[in-house]
């Protein structure tokens, strides 16, 4: 028996390949940098996209195409948002996405959680939603939405590049979940409800507030071994470190932490946070020698959307704002290659006496 699957091979794709021993991941054949540099988002949604939602898509098209459903997404919002008023923003985003209708198209998917994380996000400080203007990226745009006038381009830039290097990372437990609902015939919308459930939680999505969380606490250099030696002593785990795949150094954590640097030298207590890294790491080495825990991309995710202004609170539903073109895009793969997922489990239980 093979908890949690490691290693298990559970299909082909031509979306994702991610070889966590080399540190490859590759995108449709392109490495994080690449794709930051020579698509952008909307580039990678068409890259993923292609031959799945339509043949011969474009990085502009796809932002127009984006956009309007933006638009779609703005019109709708009143026949779900009240519900969501005063609720957790988690549960709030788990209503934007069930108001779906289920036979939405993966564009109408793909934008309901920019303009309804944005909305939410304005609901809580009881402001009214501001409109989409389609002709925008959707990082551009999303903040825009939030923040109620355009943010800095850089920002906008550091935001894109957040959005990019996390599209899509191959079998993530989200991406799976997606697919298993989606070999089972159920909507998109069905598979891609299923795949955010599965990234809330702390050891997928969830990680990267808790990270901030753990700088605040550290505090200062010279508490950060005393802090990291009491937390691992009392059996906790680092926020931000390990992974199942990745067994050396994430190679998005270094995209992103590129993305951060373009910022500028103070741009998300960077230096502070690369000590706590440096620092984090040989306490992991001392305490498991023979386990490479390095760090994930959720590290840098927390400093870098800190440093664009988005509330801790928010990291979790941008990362599934991100990635729900990705989980589009397995799940579409799934419904076109796939076979119903059913494996098997080993019963362990009582037996009938007879038996
Ligand atoms: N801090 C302390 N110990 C750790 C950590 C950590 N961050 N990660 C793993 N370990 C320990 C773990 O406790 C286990 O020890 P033991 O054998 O004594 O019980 C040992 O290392 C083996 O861990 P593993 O087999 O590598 O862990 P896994 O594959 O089951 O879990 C993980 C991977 C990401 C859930 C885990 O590393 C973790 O909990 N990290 C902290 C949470 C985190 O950063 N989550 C974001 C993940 S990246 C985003 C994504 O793609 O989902």
């Amino acid at each position: 028996m093979n908890g949690g699957l490691e290693g298990v091979v559970a299909a082909d794709t031509s979306l994702t390949h991610v070889d966590g021993s080399k540190g490859i991941l590759w995108v449709r054949g392109h490495t994080p940098q690449e794709l930051i540099a020579k698509f952008g988002y909307e580039g990678a949604v068409a890259l993923l996209w292609e031959g799945l939602a339509g043949s011969g898509l474009t990085r502009d098209g796809m932002r127009r195409e984006l956009g309007r459903a933006r638009l779609t997404a703005f019109a709708e919002l009143p026949r779900w948002i009240e519900a969501a008023r005063g609720r957790p923003l988690g549960d709030a985003v788990r209503l934007c996405l069930a108001a779906l209708p289920d036979d939405s198209a993966p564009a109408m998917i793909a934008a309901a959680l920019p303009v309804g994380v944005a909305a939410l996000l304005r609901q809580r400080s009881g402001i009214s939603p501001v409109a989409p203007d389609p002709g925008l990226t959707v990082a551009a745009d999303f903040l825009r939405m939030l923040r109620g006038e355009a943010a800095p381009a850089p920002i906008a830039a550091a935001l894109d590049a957040y959005l990019t290097t996390v599209i899509d990372n191959g079998f993530a437990a989200s991406t799976f979940a997606a697919r298993v609902i989606a070999s089972t015939r159920a909507s998109l919308v069905a598979a891609i409800l299923g795949g955010y459930c599965a990234l809330t939680g702390p050891l997928h999505g969830g990680a990267p507030g808790p990270v901030l969380d753990m700088l605040d606490e550290i505090g200062s250099r010279e508490a950060i071994d005393a802090w990291l030696d009491k937390s691992l002593a009392m059996g906790e785990r680092l926020m931000g470190f390990g992974h199942r795949v990745w067994r050396v150094r994430d190679p998005r954590a270094d995209a992103l932490k590129g993305a951060l640097e373009r910022l500028g030298p103070d741009a998300g207590r960077i230096a502070f946070a690369e000590e706590v890294e440096r620092r984090a790491l040989a306490a992991l080495h001392r305490r498991k020698p023979d386990r490479p825990l390095e760090t994930n991309v959720e590290f840098y995710t927390a400093l870098l959307l800190d440093a664009v202004g988005l509330p801790r609170e928010a990291f979790t539903p941008v990362f599934a704002l991100a990635r729900t073109p990705g989980w589009l895009a397995h799940a579409m793969e799934q419904q076109k290659t796939g076979r119903l997922i059913r494996p098997a489990a080993n019963y362990i239980g009582p037996r009938p006496q007879a038996a």
